[in-house]
């Protein structure tokens, strides 16, 4: 008897024999170089400047804005499941809110300056991260200030991103992270920092690898940034653009980020893989935008997949490529989840 055992184990072929490594839900599970955890998950948030607004998102399934007055109380129920971040931005709906400059963006009686003390306020253990830009606060709904011929004019946006940013962290933000893609911000954003006093204690995080394309409409529709002519191609990059991504997250930690974000995020998974490999030292945020959610949601509802399943596919697909933050809209529904 004692033979025949010896045989097999010497002529059988070992390497082939993969199944019994994960035949068990635990052992499956640690095969992933990382699993979803909470503290991973930043909830992207559209907060309206009129106090009592709570008005479903119809593009972005099961989304709302809130007025400060009805987002308090949501809000509250989801710290109390365990959500440790928020992304914020703002939406001026109030008439005449907007203008070339996008005034209302460090508007100290705005939503998104009003959101930040009333938070720090009332839930003290909440990290806060802003979103950086002009776009919700133009009329014309770029993310900058304009020259006569409608391009971007690169020098005086990136002044008035980064006062917008050092107005944001002296409110309180716990991280600013502009997204409005003009070259230089992340310096220019870095040295105010340091200037006021505010560098040691305030995350900058950079949408440094911020991709153009069809996928942030329902974005846009929430926080009303459509741009009125033109589109975003000639600053936010061209999908094709590896090479440039990976330039722009170079040149993004020289400046200064202490978080580089790729975005979209299924979409670029070899960007996130990149951004992992040229900032191994830093912390790599993933943003599944809206339109990724949206997507999601139109397949499970189609029946092409069950939401849930997906959601953590997606997500899984996101941190396997490099990703150890999540910015994404099922931040809510992982809070559940992940307690089961
Ligand atoms: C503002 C901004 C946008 C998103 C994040 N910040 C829209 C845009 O650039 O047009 C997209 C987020 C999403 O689609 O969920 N610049
Ligand atoms: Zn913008």
């Amino acid at each position: 008897a004692s033979t025949a055992a010896t045989s097999v184990s010497i002529s059988g072929d070992i390497s082939s024999q993969l199944h019994g490594g994960y035949h068990h839900p635990l052992a499956r599970s640690w095969q992933a170089e990382r699993q979803l955890t909470k503290s991973m998950l930043i909830y992207p948030v559209f907060i309206s400047d009129l106090e009592d607004e709570e008005s479903l998102i119809p593009s972005l399934p099961g989304q709302y804005r809130y007025g400060l007055n009805k987002f308090i109380p949501f809000l509250e129920t989801l710290v109390r499941k365990g959500l440790r971040s928020v992304m914020l931005f703002g939406v001026p709906m109030a008439p005449g809110a907007k203008d070339a400059l996008g005034t209302a963006a460090d508007d100290p009686k705005g939503p998104v300056i009003s959101a930040i003390r009333l938070i720090r306020q009332r839930f003290p253990s909440l990290f806060i991260c802003t979103d950086v830009c002009l776009c919700e606060y133009t009329n014309h709904g770029h993310c900058g200030i304009l020259r006569d011929d409608g391009s971007l004019n690169n020098q005086l946006s990136v002044d008035r991103i980064s006062d917008v940013a050092i107005a944001y962290a002296q409110a309180g933000a716990h991280c600013v992270a502009p997204s409005d893609m003009n070259d230089g911000r992340i310096r220019a954003i870095k040295l105010k920092l340091i200037e006021e006093g505010m560098a040691h204690r305030t995350v900058l995080m950079s949408y440094a690898a911020k991709f153009s394309g069809c996928l942030y409409g329902p974005f846009r529709d929430a926080a009303g940034s459509v741009p009125s002519f033109g589109d975003r191609k000639c600053y936010q990059l061209p999908p094709g653009g590896r090479g440039l991504a990976r330039r722009a997250i170079v040149r993004d930690i020289g400046e200064g980020a202490d978080i580089i974000m790729v975005k979209p995020a299924s979409q670029y998974l070899d960007i996130i893989s990149d951004a992992k490999e040229l900032g191994k030292d830093l912390p790599v945020a993933a943003y599944q935008v809206s339109g990724e959610f949206a997507m999601i949601h139109a397949g499970a509802k189609a029946g092409v997949f069950d939401l849930k399943t997906m959601a953590f596919e997606s997500t899984e697909g996101i941190l396997r490529a490099g990703a150890t933050i999540v910015i994404t809209y099922f931040a809510p529904e992982f809070l559940d989840w992940l307690d089961n």
